[in-house]
């Protein structure tokens, strides 16, 4: 077997699957469902879904890769045998990854637009009842989303181009760091606003009157989304693992951290809502419409919304080095291609899959003529499929091919590798509980859903 590239320490891997896990889903969508959903007990759910679904999955997935070194498709291959169907599994992941990329970009090219409308004083100069007709604005400029798309599609580029260690860990290790400095920062002057109050009652008081089945089910769909599971990025990511790393310690570090960033974009992002008054329940819209309405018309306040928005493309750009790396190491593993080749393949479709993303806020067919013909624009069937379909199916074939399949041995040797003894049989347990019972019973729960049976 030729060398595989590893991670330079634990430390590396955390930082760098955190990366992953942290993105759009954290500071963009996890506050804005959490809005829609009445808080409170919907925090609680998600908080369930993460322990009892996505942990178990995080771990299943970060044991494949390390067990075989492989990319997903490679890994279900060497496990189950040259012709298999379970390879479909993974091939199914690297198509799902170019499919997120493809319109991720575009949300993190808005990051970037608004980083410059607060630097160069139109956000100051609009009034601050007219700054949510910024976003429509821009969603509709065709030119400026293309623009933006390149850039950030650029900059990915450049990132896995360096390769594992100089590429994806050294970037992980300057962004992630300053992500959660800049994190602290929002939070320590959130703390002083009047809304702080309002806020947390409304992201930790139960009010049961507010939460649905279907409010339960969208916990579930983003606990993966979120953890970046169920499409191959923590497969591949583990496969540069070394086998002495406890997989157990290694997935709860960066679940955790992944959630805990979660609850503080909550707690930086509603204190802000509330002390302006506006709406929890705005949807989409939560951070690029109220939050810099909300924002400049703070002390500073132009500081402030260049700090969110960097914030918020840090964390996108780590996630999109994630997901890139999955097509990459596709094509290196199973193409044979070099790093560079499978890099500029790779990037230019996924750019080339983008710009009908960036054109969808546009007149044109991409945008409403898809629009007014299917009732989703290019960038909305993107994220419905990814979201409801793709993910939903990779996380039911990894769960059921790990928990069902796999040799027993095999997978408790790699489970319980570098965990403590005392430890070892009942956390070993548990999880294969989790993944064999719970984990497929939900999925097929969000299915149900999904087609209108639930
Ligand atoms: N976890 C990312 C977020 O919260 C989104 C995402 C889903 C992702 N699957 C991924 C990122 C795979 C990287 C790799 O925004």
């Amino acid at each position: 077997m030729q060398n595989r590239a590893q991670w330079q320490s634990r430390l590396g891997f955390i930082l760098a699957a955190t990366g992953s896990a942290v993105g759009l889903g954290n500071v963009w969508k996890f506050p804005y469902i959490t809005g829609m959903n009445g808080g409170g007990l919907f925090v609680l759910i998600y908080l369930l879904c993460i322990a009892g679904v996505g942990l178990p999955i995080l771990a299943a997935e970060v044991l494949l890769g390390r067990t075989t070194a492989q990319s997903p498709v490679g890994a279900f291959r060497n496990l189950s045998g040259k012709g298999s169907p379970w390879v479909l599994v993974g091939l199914l992941g690297v198509i799902t990854a170019g499919t997120i990329l493809s319109y991720y970009g575009v949300v993190a090219g808005w990051c970037l637009d608004y980083i410059l409308l607060s630097v160069d004083g139109r956000l100051l100069g609009t009034a601050p009842e007219e700054i949510p007709s910024l976003f429509p604005e821009l969603y509709g400029d065709a030119t400026r989303n293309v623009v933006w798309l390149t850039i950030f599609v650029a900059a990915t580029i450049w990132v896995i181009l360096g390769g594992v260690r100089r590429g994806v860990e050294k970037a992980s290790r300057i962004l992630m760091p300053l992500l959660f400095v800049m994190l602290a920062v929002l939070l320590v002057n959130s703390f002083t606003l009047p809304g702080l109050g309002e806020a947390v009652d409304f992201l930790f008081a139960p009010r049961p009157e507010n939460l649905t089945p279907a409010g339960v089910l969208e916990a579930l769909g983003h606990s993966f989304f979120s953890l970046s599971v169920a499409m191959g990025a923590m497969l591949t990511y583990g496969s540069y693992l070394s086998k002495s790393e406890s997989i157990p310690a290694t997935s709860l570090a960066v679940g955790g951290l992944d959630t805990v960033i979660s609850v503080v974009a909550c707690l930086v992002l509603f204190p802000i809502i509330f002390s302006f008054g506006m709406e929890a329940s705005s949807g989409p819209g939560l951070v690029f419409m109220s939050i810099p309405t909300a924002l400049v018309q703070l002390p500073l306040g132009a500081l402030w919304s260049v700090l969110f928005f960097a914030l918020l493309f840090l964390a996108a750009w780590s996630s999109a080095i994630s997901l890139l790396e999955v097509l990459v190491a596709y094509g290196i593993d199973e193409w044979k291609l070099s790093r560079r080749k499978s890099t500029l393949l790779f990037g230019s479709v996924i750019y080339l899959l983008g710009i009908p993303s960036a054109l969808s806020g546009s007149e044109g067919f991409f945008g409403k003529g898809l629009q007014e013909l299917t009732g989703r624009n290019w960038f909305d069937w993107f994220d419905y499929v990814a979201s409801n379909w793709f993910l939903p199916l990779g996380g039911l074939g990894i769960s059921i091919f790990v928990a069902w399949k796999l040799e027993d041995q095999l997978r408790r040797t790699a489970f319980t590798e570098g965990t403590p003894e005392a430890w070892q049989a009942r956390l070993y347990a548990g999880w294969l509980m989790l993944l064999r019972y719970l984990a497929p019973v939900a999925i097929v729960a969000i299915f149900l859903h999904v087609i209108g049976v639930i």
